[in-house]
C-alpha cells in the first residue's frame, strides 16, 4: 500500500479558527493576524479564519467581522469561514470571503449542544444558506463531527453519518470534513469508516479532521492516506478543540502531518520551517505551551 503514495496531498489549516476558539482569554484581531500572515507565508493554500457564529456562544470569535474584512488577501490562497446560517452567510459575504464551511454532528446530542439545533433541523437551515452562497459565487465545504464517536451518545452508527454527508454534497457543498471530534478514532475503525465512505464517494469530495486528543490522529491520517484520501485539517502546533464537546483538545498538528509527508516524500507546498515560526507565534499568542510533537522537538539535522 505504501508504495502508492501520492506526489501531493493538501493542508486545510484550521488553527485561527478551531485553534482559537476555545481560548478563554480574549485574542487581540492583530494577534490572530500576525498568525494568519505566518500561516500564509509557509506556504498554506487553504486557511480557515474564523466563525460567523453568535458571538454569545463562542465569544473568541465575536470580531470575525473585523478580522475577515481586514486580513490581506493572495493570489492562490483561499480564506473560509464556518457559518452555521444565513446570519452567517451574510456576514462573511459582506467580508469578502469567497468560502464558507457548514457545520453539523452525527449526533444529536453534540449537534443540540453546539447549535442547539436537531439534525434534522440544521440540513433545512443549510438548505437556505448553500443555495445562496453558490449564487454569491462562494464555495461551500462542510463538517460532520463526532463519526468516530460523541462525548455524550458515545458510538455513532457510519451509516447515519454517511447519509447526512451525502445530503451535505447533494446540497451543494464540494467537500465534506469527516470529524473525529473528540480524538477516540483508533487506525482500526478508521479503515473501517473511512472504506464505506470510499466505497459511496468519490474521494476528492471527503477531508478527514482529525482531533490528536489521544495521541491517534497522525496514525489515523496515514490509515487514510493509505486509502486514498488526498486532504486532511490540521492546526498550527496542535492547538485547538471544540467548546461544546467536553474534552475535545488540539487537532491534528500541522507540523506532524507535514513533517511525515516530507519524510515520505508526499509534498504539501508547506516550508516546515516557517511552519515551525508559525507555531511559535500560535504558543505566544495563546501565552502556554502547545502540544505538537514536532513543534516541541523541532527539526532533526539529519544528513541526505
Ligand atoms: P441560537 O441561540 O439558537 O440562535 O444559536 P437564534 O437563531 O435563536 O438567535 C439568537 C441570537 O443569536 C439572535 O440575536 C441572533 O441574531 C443571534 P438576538 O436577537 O438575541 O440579539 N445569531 C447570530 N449572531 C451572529 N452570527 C450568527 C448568528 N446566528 C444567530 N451567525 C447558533 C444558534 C447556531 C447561532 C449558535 O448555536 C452558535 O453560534 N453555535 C456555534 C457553536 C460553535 O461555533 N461551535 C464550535 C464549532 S464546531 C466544531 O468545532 C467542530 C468542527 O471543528 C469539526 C470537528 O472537530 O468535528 C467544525
Ligand atoms: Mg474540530
Amino acid at each position: 500500500m505504501l508504495d502508492e503514495l501520492p506526489d501531493k496531498v493538501s493542508v486545510y489549516e484550521v488553527s485561527p479558527r478551531d485553534g482559537l476558539q476555545n481560548e478563554a482569554a480574549p485574542i487581540p484581531t492583530e494577534n490572530k493576524r500576525r498568525l494568519i500572515d505566518a500561516l500564509v507565508a509557509c506556504g498554506l493554500e487553504r486557511i480557515e479564519l474564523t466563525s460567523f457564529v453568535s458571538p454569545r456562544w463562542v465569544p473568541q470569535l465575536a470580531d470575525a467581522d473585523l478580522l475577515a474584512a481586514d486580513i490581506k488577501r493572495h493570489e492562490g490562497v483561499t480564506f473560509s469561514a464556518l457559518c452555521p446560517n444565513a446570519k452567517g452567510f451574510e456576514r462573511a459575504r459582506d467580508a469578502g470571503l469567497e468560502e464558507i464551511a457548514v457545520f453539523l454532528s452525527a449526533s444529536e446530542t453534540h449537534n443540540t449542544k453546539n447549535t442547539n439545533k436537531s439534525i434534522a433541523k440544521s440540513l433545512e437551515v443549510f438548505s437556505e444558506v448553500v443555495p445562496p452562497a453558490l449564487e454569491a459565487g462562494m464555495r461551500v465545504r462542510a463538517y460532520v463531527s463526532t463519526i468516530w464517536g460523541c462525548p455524550y451518545e458515545g458510538d455513532i452508527d457510519p451509516k447515519k453519518s454517511l447519509g447526512i454527508t451525502k445530503s451535505l454534497l447533494e446540497l451543494g457543498c464540494y467537500q465534506v470534513s469527516l470529524g473525529d471530534t473528540i480524538g477516540v478514532g483508533t487506525p482500526v475503525q478508521t479503515r473501517q469508516i473511512l472504506s464505506m465512505f470510499k466505497s459511496e464517494i468519490s474521494l476528492e469530495k471527503l477531508a478527514l479532521h482529525f482531533h490528536d486528543t489521544r495521541g491517534t490522529a497522525l496514525v489515523n491520517a496515514l490509515v487514510g492516506l493509505e486509502l486514498g484520501y488526498r486532504d486532511f485539517d490540521a492546526s498550527v502546533a496542535g492547538l485547538g478543540g471544540c467548546p461544546y464537546a467536553p474534552g475535545a483538545a488540539g487537532n491534528l498538528a500541522t507540523e506532524d502531518l507535514v513533517f511525515m509527508l516530507d519524510r515520505m516524500g508526499v509534498g504539501t507546498g508547506v516550508d516546515l520551517p516557517l511552519l515551525l515560526e508559525a507555531g511559535h507565534i500560535a504558543e505566544a499568542i495563546v501565552g502556554r505551551q502547545l502540544p505538537g510533537k514536532v513543534h516541541q522537538a523541532g527539526l532533526p539535522s539529519l544528513r541526505a
